[in-house]
């Protein structure tokens, strides 16, 4: 090329959840199953929509504006109806002109942090989920400034430790949070919300709010952005990827609160709408569903059904985990994830490839011969090659703590309890052979 390509210093994007992928693949050519735990598609792991929406999708597809393109914001009575959703929560109000479309919340993430200066920082939780740790990156070429979230208080942040790195980086512009948060499950409490926008709005800076699971807490209380931001500039990011759910159907959007109390923030909304308008619109045929199956009356009872299935697999799961004691599960609350993080930590010579059978010992060998990275993708290679479970290394979310990921999405119970089954017989095979090392 006459031209570098690339922007100098530009680091590795990773997406862990779908890199594991291929592994899964090679031992599946092999003959051996795999069971797939890292992706969040709730269709891949069973669920069907119910009859009633899939009339409804169908009924307007025999209208033919459906084929055609629609707003470059996205359908007016479509954001009118989810205008009036927000601003029944009795906080921010919001109209439909505050609302802008996009394929997908992933395609938001992408054209929201591309847009911003390069020299602004998102401040980000870690772990984060991948997407916007991507897209931080391929704007700043350099690893995102992040705050911890805590696995010892249910991955809670601490506000104070975020003051402290805004008032330490004049280059944050904004707060991210994931709420319920991908992969811990965790929800904000209302008290680190309300202190995380009292820090935005003492620093001037803007929130994020990726909401995308807000219907899928598993007791039903979660408090929104929408309901604490007061007079702070901030996005909320939401979807129907997780809720409907159809992942497939490429359809997110953005809530733009305040925006008309701060004209540098204001410009960020409109150039997201401009940018918008030169990709012409975004699929208009879910937009066109939503209102009718949120006020369809099957719809409370579906998600309620939802998180009632979930809140049992986690009872399920946390059951297990008391009875690994290097083992344990904080946060999962909601958005159907657990994180699994290890009380004395994790190495790599904890995981002892000659406890494998030869096939699966010569999977592990080849993944991770001369493999250079944190041990929790270690580990996954040596549970996928051993038990066949397809786990993402919470390494994969920018994640300075170890841990895997997994979800609660299988909708076979005794499935679910069979991949329970197999993922502690392996962990409890890793964890007693480091006992047994540090008593040695
Ligand atoms: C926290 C979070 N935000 C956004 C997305 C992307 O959703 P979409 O399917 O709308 O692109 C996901 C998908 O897993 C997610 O977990």
């Amino acid at each position: 090329m006459r031209n570098p390509l690339l922007p100098r210093g530009l680091p590795e994007i990773n997406y862990g959840i779908r890199q594991i992928v291929g592994k899964g693949f090679e031992r599946m050519n092999l003959g051996y199953p795999v069971i797939w735990e890292n992706i969040g598609d709730p269709v891949q792991k069973g669920m069907a929509l119910p009859g009633w929406m899939k009339e409804i999708i169908s009924n307007q597809i025999q209208d033919n504006s459906t084929f055609g393109y629609c707003d470059s914001k996205g359908l007016p009575e479509t954001r009118e109806f989810l205008a009036s959703k927000t601003n029944s929560l009795n906080g921010v109000q919001i109209n439909s002109e505050d609302i802008t479309f996009f394929n997908g919340l992933g395609d938001a993430i992408a054209r929201l942090y591309s847009l911003l200066s390069k020299e602004a920082r998102v401040l980000m939780p870690s772990p984060t989920y991948p997407a916007h740790t991507g897209a931080e990156k391929l704007r700043i070429c350099d690893q995102p400034v992040t705050y911890p979230l805590h696995p010892e208080n249910n991955w809670q942040p601490d506000p104070d430790e975020i003051r402290e790195i805004v008032r330490m980086n004049p280059a944050i512009s904004a707060i991210l949070i994931i709420n319920p948060d991908n992969p811990t499950g965790m929800i904000h409490s209302e008290k680190s919300l309300k202190a995380i926008v009292n820090i935005a709005r003492e620093f001037d800076l803007f929130i994020i709010a990726d909401e995308i699971y807000e219907n899928l807490v598993y007791n039903g209380e979660m408090v929104r952005l929408a309901e604490v931001i007061g007079d702070v500039p901030a996005l909320a990011m939401k979807g129907i990827s997780k809720e409907i759910p159809w992942p497939g159907s490429r359809c997110g959007w953005i809530e733009y609160y305040n925006r008309d109390n701060d004209s540098v923030f204001n410009d960020l909304c409109i150039r997201l709408d401009q940018c918008k308008m030169t990709e012409v619109c975004s699929t208009t045929l879910p937009q066109k569903v939503i209102p009718e199956i949120m006020t369809n009356q099957a719809y409370e009872q579906f998600l309620a059904k939802r998180r009632d299935d979930l809140f049992s697999k986690m009872s399920l799961l946390k059951k297990r985990v008391q009875q690994l004691d290097d083992v344990e599960c904080s946060g999962c609350q909601g958005a159907f994830y657990a994180t699994l993080h290890f009380k004395n930590g994790l190495n790599k010579n904890d995981l002892d490839p000659e406890a494998l059978p030869e096939v699966e010992k010569s999977l592990y060998l080849k993944w991770t011969k001369g493999l250079d990275s944190n041990p929790d993708l270690h580990l996954a290679y040596y549970l996928l090659a051993g038990t066949g479970i397809c786990t993402v290394p919470i390494s994969g979310f920018n994640s300075r703590v170890s841990g895997l990921r997994i979800t609660l999405l299988e909708q076979d119970i005794e499935r679910f309890d069979y991949m329970l089954d197999q993922l502690f017989c392996g962990l409890s095979t890793v964890f007693n052979r480091k006992r047994s090392l540090i008593l040695a």
